[in-house]
C-alpha cells in the first residue's frame, strides 16, 4: 500500500459546482477501488494525498494528471505505508476558503513553499493535511 501526496495549480478559479462535481466523482471511483486520502483546495491550488493499493494509486495519478482543470502536477511524496492517515475518507474534501487560515497550522509555510518547488516538502503537506482527517 501506498501513499501518494502532489500539488497542483487550478487552471482557472474552481466555482462551487466544479469542486462538488470532482469531489463526488473522486468519491464514486475511489470507494469502488477502496483508495481513500484528502483534497485541498485553496484559491487556486489543490493538494491531495491518495491511499492504496500502488497500482491502483499510480493509475488514479495518471488519470488525475491528464486532467485539464488543473497542471503543473507536482508530486511531492510516494511511499510505501503500513496504515493509512485518512481510512475514513474516499475522499475528504476541504475548501480552504471558508477556513479561517490564521488557525491552521503550518499553513503560511505551505503557501510559500508552493511558490518555490525547491522548498516543496512532504513534511509541510502532512502538516497541513493531517489536521483535516
Ligand atoms: C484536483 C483533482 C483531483 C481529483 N481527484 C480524483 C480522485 O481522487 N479520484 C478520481 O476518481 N478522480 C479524481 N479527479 C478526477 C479525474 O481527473 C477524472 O476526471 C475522473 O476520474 C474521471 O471520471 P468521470 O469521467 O466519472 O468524471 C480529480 C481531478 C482533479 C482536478
Amino acid at each position: 500500500m501506498i501513499q501518494l501526496i502532489y500539488v497542483s495549480h487550478a487552471t482557472r478559479l474552481m466555482t462551487a459546482d466544479d469542486l462538488q462535481s470532482i469531489m463526488l466523482s473522486s468519491i464514486m471511483h475511489n470507494s469502488k477501488k477502496h483508495i481513500t486520502g484528502i483534497l485541498l483546495y485553496d484559491q487556486g491550488f489543490f493538494c491531495q494525498a491518495l491511499e492504496g493499493e500502488k497500482k491502483l494509486v499510480s493509475d488514479l495519478f495518471k488519470t488525475i494528471k491528464k486532467d485539464t482543470r488543473h497542471t503543473n502536477v507536482i508530486k511531492i511524496f510516494d511511499d510505501d505505508i503500513a496504515a493509512r492517515d485518512f481510512s475514513t475518507w474516499s475522499m475528504r474534501f476541504i475548501d480552504l476558503n471558508h477556513y479561517d487560515k490564521s488557525r491552521i497550522e503550518g499553513y503560511q509555510e505551505f503557501n510559500e513553499a508552493l511558490y518555490n518547488e525547491n522548498y516543496l516538502r512532504p513534511i509541510e503537506a502532512k502538516k497541513l493535511l493531517m489536521q483535516f482527517r
